[in-house]
């Protein structure tokens, strides 16, 4: 009788722990759902002693980076952002105008500023603005990504070391990094995802097929 009741006080007792750690959970989850992700470095690859095979690993590694909602989300398809790692469309609703800094009425720079401001989570830059249409990358494959980098009439008629010189000093890219908030910060690090864009180039620049 007594070790009943011994039971079930402590079984009540753990029930509420369960109720209060629930709650807890709840309230503490992040509003980032990504896990942060790491890169290997380009010397990992080495291994692959096929050139043409070490070059497909090296951007399908460079991929996570691509495809990751901190450049997708400012790499749209259509002519409005996505914001978030849920990668929802930008609220309040603005477009990319004819330059990609909105219309005149609401451009970028009215909320995004020079640095992010993270009380009200707004992100920042002093060249925020939309990537081009035919830059976008929104549900496209890697193979697809790789296919469309290498393209100068889709990629700012830019050869591959200006590509390379974009992703490892520009200050857009350089933001995936740093994205203020609670937003999960592209995989790796900036100097790993140039190194293995540079060790793609070094190695023929060759796509993945899909
Ligand atoms: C705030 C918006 C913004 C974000 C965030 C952003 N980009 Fe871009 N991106 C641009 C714009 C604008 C251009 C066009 C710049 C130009 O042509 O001078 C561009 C162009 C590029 C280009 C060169 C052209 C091409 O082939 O697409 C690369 C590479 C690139 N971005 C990589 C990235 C990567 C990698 C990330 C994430 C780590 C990223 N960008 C995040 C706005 C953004
Ligand atoms: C009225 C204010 C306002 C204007 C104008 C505005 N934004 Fe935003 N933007 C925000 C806020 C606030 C957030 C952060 C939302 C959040 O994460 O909760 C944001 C987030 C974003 C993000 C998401 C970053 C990420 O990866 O989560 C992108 C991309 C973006 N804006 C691009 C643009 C572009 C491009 C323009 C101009 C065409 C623009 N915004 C105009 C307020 C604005």
């Amino acid at each position: 009788m007594r070790l009943a009741l011994v039971a079930a006080v402590s079984s009540g007792a753990i029930a509420a722990i369960a109720i209060v750690v629930g709650v807890q959970q709840t309230l503490g989850q992040p509003r980032a759902p990504l896990e942060r992700q790491t890169l290997q470095p380009a010397s990992a690859f080495n291994r692959i002693s096929d050139t043409e095979r070490r070059s497909v690993a090296l951007f399908e590694e460079a991929g996570k980076v691509l495809t990751h909602p901190r450049c997708v989300n400012c790499h749209p398809r259509g002519d409005r952002p996505f914001q978030t790692d849920l990668m929802r469309p930008h609220q309040p609703l603005v477009v990319r105008g004819a330059d990609g800094h909105g219309v005149p009425t609401l451009q970028c720079a009215t909320c995004h500023h020079n640095a992010n401001f993270d009380p009200a989570r707004v992100p920042g830059d002093p060249h925020w603005h939309l990537a081009p249409r035919e830059m976008a990358w929104e549900g496209m494959t890697v193979g697809q990504i790789c296919a469309q980098l290498k393209d100068p009439a889709r990629n700012g008629k830019r050869d591959l070391q200006a590509i390379l010189k974009h992703v490892r000093e520009d200050s857009l890219v350089g933001w995936g990094w740093n994205p203020g908030a609670d937003r999960t910060p592209a995989p790796g690090t900036q100097a790993q995802f140039a190194d293995l864009i540079e060790a793609w180039i070094d190695t023929g620049a060759h796509c993945p097929a899909s």
